[in-house]
């Protein structure tokens, strides 16, 4: 039969369940707590959730027809917040993958004139025409699965021209396409040839005015060999000082002050955490700071996963993001990252699936979305599941069938 013409509004209705954490700063047991209805319904209207609830109730409410989403048998999410990217880049990185593979470094990589420096090489010689294309293609994969925010970084120009080349990507893609995307100005990703680490570290800081018209997040790899500790320390009090809001790449490689000095500065998110102490956990626990956890990195780098559960015991509000880049994690797949919180890091599907909605929208200071509740963004994705917790058990294969952004439809299987 014929659907007489939408009138107004979104109703995703009867699905077999609508599975969302309640909060966004989800601490110790809270990180487990789901709220899951059968056979729900969800009215949203001007791109807002208006209510969520049993299909009896909620069906009630829909005024006018609204465009309407049949979720018989689905399981319902929020979109995936996606917290952590350098999503922006040219070049592929597979030689790397096979010298990985022979047992090489991260390190000894980068010693070799590979790593963050090739890609920086690829990103410059890049037009911004090119650097537009290949993101967008990569968005479109990481919408497909379900992420509708997306964090996204420079940092693989590491001179203004190519820093702003690659922010002025993210901008201009941020009309072209649905997924939300936040801007992260992270100069500070390593040293560039022809500079040394104080004249390099001194045109950061005369850049930051202008970069914070373009970014509101400031990121640094806070690491003794890119940029240690009173380094990032000049960098990130400057950023601070013109509005900027702070993040870190720490404890990714040796444990050598960078979370402490996170949490110092009050970071809204520290990234990585693999290397990372006892004291270090408990302050995290402590702190209004997100623990951003990032499995595919442990997977493609073949070493152990951060201490998550440790984390969690201890009070730390937790994110999982990609870190989708060419060089230690080039998946965009949310529902990978999942699975491997899941299987490598011995979190529940909730606590996963917290962490990866919730968890990331805390991270980016995001109120109004990674949650399905009245009052927020009408982010969603419907599974061809019918159970949230299938979606790590099921791995390896994409179960996201619809996606919707602000109330409309953003793709579709
Ligand atoms: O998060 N730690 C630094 N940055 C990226 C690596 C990027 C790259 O190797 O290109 C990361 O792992």
């Amino acid at each position: 039969m014929a659907q007489p013409p939408v009138s107004g509004g979104l109703l995703v209705r009867n699905a077999a369940q609508i599975a969302s954490g309640t909060g966004h700063a989800l601490r110790g047991p809270e990180l487990g707590r789901l709220r899951v209805l059968e056979g729900a319904s969800l009215y949203a209207t001007n791109g807002t959730i208006v209510a969520v609830g049993p299909s009896r109730d909620v069906d009630r409410l829909v005024d006018g027809n609204p465009l309407v989403v049949d979720a018989a048998g689905s399981a319902v999410i929020p979109g995936f917040v996606d917290s952590h990217t350098h999503a922006v880049f040219a070049g592929s990185r597979v030689g790397e993958f096979e010298d990985k593979l022979r047992g090489l470094t991260y390190q000894e990589i980068a010693e070799r004139g590979g790593g963050i420096l090739s890609t920086v090489q690829a990103v410059r010689a890049a037009g911004k025409a090119e650097l537009k294309e290949l993101a967008r293609g990569r968005l479109e994969s990481a919408l497909q699965h379900g992420t509708t925010t997306m964090e996204i970084k420079s940092g693989y120009g590491l001179d203004r021209e190519s820093e702003l080349k690659m922010l002025e990507v993210i901008h201009e893609l941020q009309a072209e396409q649905p997924i939300d995307l936040i801007p992260t100005f992270l100069g500070a990703h390593a040293v560039p040839p022809g500079e040394t680490r104080d004249s390099y570290l001194r045109k950061l800081l005369d850049l930051l005015p202008e970069m914070a018209t373009k970014a509101s997040f400031c990121d640094v790899f806070c690491d003794p060999s890119y940029f240690p500790v009173p380094e990032s320390r000049r960098l990130l009090e400057a950023a601070r000082r013109v509005g900027m809001t702070l993040t870190l790449h720490a404890g990714q490689l040796v444990s050598d002050g960078g979370i402490a000095l996170g949490l110092e500065l009050g970071a809204r998110s520290i990234a990585h955490l693999d290397r990372i102490g006892p004291e270090d956990i408990e302050r995290l626990g402590r702190s209004t700071t997100a623990a951003v956890l990032l499995p595919g990195v442990a997977l493609f780098g073949r070493v152990p996963p951060p201490p998550a559960r440790q984390l969690i015991a201890a009070g730390a509000i937790v994110a999982i993001a990609t870190n989708f880049n060419p060089g230690s994690c080039p998946s965009p797949s949310m529902p990978l990252m999942i699975a491997l919180a899941c299987m490598q890091m011995s979190l529940s599907p909730a606590e996963a699936l917290n962490a990866a909605t919730a968890g990331g929208a805390y991270a980016l200071g995001l109120d109004r979305v990674g949650t399905l509740e009245a009052g927020s963004r009408a982010d969603l994705a419907v599974l061809d599941l019918a159970d949230y917790r299938m979606l790590p058990y099921y791995f390896g294969v994409n179960h996201v069938r619809t996606v919707v952004k602000g109330g409309q439809i953003a793709w579709q299987r």
